[in-house]
């Protein structure tokens, strides 16, 4: 029996290893890691992350060929295929600071992998690493492998957050990267021999090691683009009367540009896009490209721009000044679906507001007050460290109130800014949120998904990313 030991149960470990256990009834699958309350959760009835189809699959398979365990080396030793899948922070002092990747916990794993080896393993990248770290890892490997052969692939995870367990069922494409000589093609075969039991031969791509990694810095990078594109007309749209809606429409019609990713928002989030881009730029300042660093630095800073003129259009429309007023902030995590907030651009606006010295109230359906209050307090780029090891938030801040309920959070409030897309704001009794607001009421909608026609008809003064504007916002432009 093939066996498998996946170090790091995040939000890519976790339903990865799930999905493979469900797949493949052969392999008996560990999942470890060193935070005793994550293992915690995943053996209980509360798994750690919140993500659509993951509680059923996991019911499904744990106890019988699944298994989360904080016996970090004893299942690492007994594994074939040990994946790591651990956090890789964007470095925040030293050399390459804000852009290089941290490997700190790449490396400790990769020691320990080599100290507690008896037998030869093929060690499997799964975090999204800066290309060459395979080789780093191989060197660390060797040097230490007491005779063991190890052999490194690269197997990047495409699965996004709020779709994983679909994107692992049916993915695009699965990604193998490893060496050219006959032991590195073995390993990749060992490695499609898992993927094979569920996934269509042509889907899964083989390359070398370095084209795995970086298509996977390519693959977040394009991705990101097409939303900081979209997102620089939408300032444009403003500008002219042009509606974002009616422009991604017709520019995704274009078969070779298509429809996905074309969507308008107050930014991207999530714990890939930023770090993979200053990952890439920093790989190619490395590699003595500067005009190809700067070309991919412009979509983060059209990301940070995007945030800024979304809080400035708040503050300007409402006489230039939020302090001591109430805004309901509805939804915190970085997309609908998932209570991950890592890079959210809720925290960016958030701290806008509060810089301003506005009241925020707070209501998201699978965030709570601590994570929150921790976001608020903690400093860029900390969020990516084990738990254990991330500073301790100071107390929380006292303009922050976290509430359970929209109607709650909107009562008395001055205005309101949607920053997440979840279903259930496309459903809210805006009348009723309207009757208990301070006039005039403002919504902002960061995420176009109100009915702005409705709302204006309710007497709201509706501001929607990259729309016409109401004649009160014009009358009130946003100061860069
Ligand atoms: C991303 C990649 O999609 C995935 O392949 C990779 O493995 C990890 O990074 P994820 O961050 O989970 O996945 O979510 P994604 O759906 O890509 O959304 C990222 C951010 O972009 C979110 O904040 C989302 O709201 C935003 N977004 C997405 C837009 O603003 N507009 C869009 O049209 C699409
Ligand atoms: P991702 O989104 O990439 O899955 P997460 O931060 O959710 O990232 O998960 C990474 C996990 O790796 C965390 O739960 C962390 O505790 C764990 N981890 C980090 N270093 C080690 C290590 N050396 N051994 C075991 N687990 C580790």
């Amino acid at each position: 029996m093939v066996k498998i030991c996946c170090i790091g149960a995040g939000y890519v470990g976790g339903p990865t290893m799930a999905v493979i256990a469900l797949k493949c009834p052969e392999i008996e699958v560990a999942v470890v890691d060193i935070s005793v309350s994550r293992i915690t959760a995943w053996n209980s009835d509360v798994l750690p992350i919140y993500e659509p189809g993951l509680d059923e699959v996991v019911k499904k398979c744990r106890g019988k060929n699944l298994f989360f365990s904080t016996d970090v080396e004893k299942l690492v030793s007994e594994a074939d295929i040990v994946f790591v899948s651990v956090n890789t922070p964007t470095k925040t002092q030293g050399l390459g600071a804000g852009k290089a990747a941290d490997l700190t916990y790449w490396e400790s794993a990769a020691r320990m992998i080599a100290d507690v080896s008896k037998s030869n393993k093929i060690v499997v990248e799964k975090s999204t690493v800066p290309v060459k770290t395979a080789e780093a890892i191989e060197k660390i490997l060797n040097h230490n492998s007491k005779g063991i052969d190890f052999q490194i692939l690269s197997n990047p995870e495409f699965l996004a957050e709020g779709t994983a367990i679909q994107d692992l069922f049916n993915p695009d494409r699965v990604l193998i990267g490893g060496r050219e000589t006959p032991e590195g093609q073995k390993a990749i075969e060992a490695l499609r021999d898992v993927y094979a039991n569920w996934v269509p031969a042509d889907r899964i791509i083989c390359t070398n090691l370095w084209s795995a990694e970086l298509s996977k810095l390519a693959a977040n990078a394009f991705l990101a683009q097409r939303i900081s594109s979209v997102n620089a007309m939408s300032a444009l749209c403003e500008a002219t009367g042009a509606d974002v809606s009616q422009v991604s429409h017709a520019v995704g019609k274009d078969t070779r540009i298509g429809p996905k990713f074309l969507n308008a928002s107050v930014g991207f989030g999530g714990s890939c896009f930023q770090k993979d881009i200053l990952n890439l730029v920093y790989i190619c300042e490395c590699n003595g490209l500067p005009e190809v660093a700067n070309y991919w630095k412009q979509v983060i800073k059209i990301n940070d721009y995007q945030k800024t003129r979304f809080v400035n259009r708040i503050v300007s429309s409402m006489f230039n000044t939020v302090s001591g007023k109430k805004i309901a902030i509805l939804g915190f995590a970085f997309k609908k679906d998932t209570g991950d907030t890592r890079e959210t651009p809720a925290i960016d606006v958030c701290k806008g507001l509060l810089g301003d010295k506005a009241l925020l109230s707070i209501y998201d359906p699978q965030v709570n007050e601590e994570q929150i209050q921790r976001d608020l307090a903690m400093k860029k780029f900390d969020w990516d460290h084990p738990v254990h090891l991330q500073p301790m938030s100071p107390t929380s801040i006292k303009q922050v109130n976290v509430v359970w309920d929209t109607y709650a959070a909107t009562k008395d409030a001055h205005g309101v800014c949607i920053l997440t897309e979840w279903d259930e704001f496309k459903t809210l009794d805006y009348q009723r949120i309207y009757d208990n607001m301070r006039k005039p009421a403002f919504i902002f909608d960061g995420r176009n998904i109100v009915d702005e026609a409705k709302l204006r008809e309710i007497g709201f003064i509706v501001y929607s990313i990259g729309k016409p504007l109401d004649q009160w916002l014009k009358d009130m432009p946003a100061v860069a």
